[in-house]
C-alpha cells in the first residue's frame, strides 16, 4: 500500500490545527507523504480520493457541535452517501469534560464515517483540557499503527 495519509482538521481557537499539524510533521518523519486539510475546505466525496488512510483532528463546539468552519462538510456527509468501504481512518477529538455533549462532534464524526463504510485503525481518541498531553502520549502509537497499514 502506497504511504499516503491524509490528515484532515476542524477548528475553531486552532487547538485543532496544531494538533493536526503536529502529526503531519510525525507521519512525513516516519516516511509517509502526508497532506493537510482544513475541513471547511473538504467534499465528502473526496475524502476516498484524497487517500485511503485518514486522520481527523476535531474540535466540538457549541452543544457538541462541529467548529462553524466544518458544519456544511458534516452537513453533506450527512447527505451524500460516497463509498468509504477503502478508508481506514481514526479520530482524534479535543474536547473540555465540563460540557454535556463532550467530545460530540467527534463521536458523531467517528459514527457517520464507520456509516458510510470506513474502518478504524485505532481507536476514537477523546482528549480533554491537557490535549497536548494527550496528543504526546497518543503520537508513538499512531505512527505504529499507520506503519502496519503500509
Ligand atoms: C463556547 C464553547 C463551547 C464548547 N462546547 C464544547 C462541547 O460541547 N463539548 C466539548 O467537548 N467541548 C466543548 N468546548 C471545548 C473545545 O472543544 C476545546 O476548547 C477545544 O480544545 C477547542 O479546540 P479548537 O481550538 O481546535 O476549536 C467548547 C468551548 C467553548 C469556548
Amino acid at each position: 500500500m502506497p504511504k499516503d495519509i491524509a490528515i484532515y482538521y476542524a477548528t475553531m481557537t486552532g487547538n485543532s490545527e496544531l494538533v493536526a499539524q503536529r502529526a503531519h510533521d510525525a507521519a512525513k518523519a516516519a516516511g509517509w507523504n502526508s497532506t493537510l486539510h482544513n475541513l471547511c475546505d473538504a467534499k465528502p466525496d473526496e475524502l476516498a480520493s484524497n487517500a485511503q488512510i485518514a486522520l481527523f483532528v476535531v474540535s466540538t463546539w457549541g452543544d457538541g457541535e462541529p467548529p462553524s468552519d466544518a458544519e456544511d462538510f458534516f452537513g453533506a456527509l450527512g447527505t451524500e452517501t460516497p463509498d468509504l468501504s477503502a478508508m481506514r481512518y481514526a479520530v482524534f477529538g479535543l474536547g473540555d469534560s465540563d460540557y454535556e455533549l463532550f467530545n460530540g462532534f467527534a463521536r458523531n464524526l467517528d459514527q457517520r464515517l464507520s456509516e458510510l463504510g470506513g474502518k478504524t485503525y485505532m481507536a476514537r481518541v477523546e482528549a480533554d483540557r491537557e490535549f497536548d498531553d494527550t496528543y504526546a502520549q497518543w503520537e508513538p502509537t499512531f505512527i505504529e499503527a499507520i506503519n502496519g497499514l503500509a
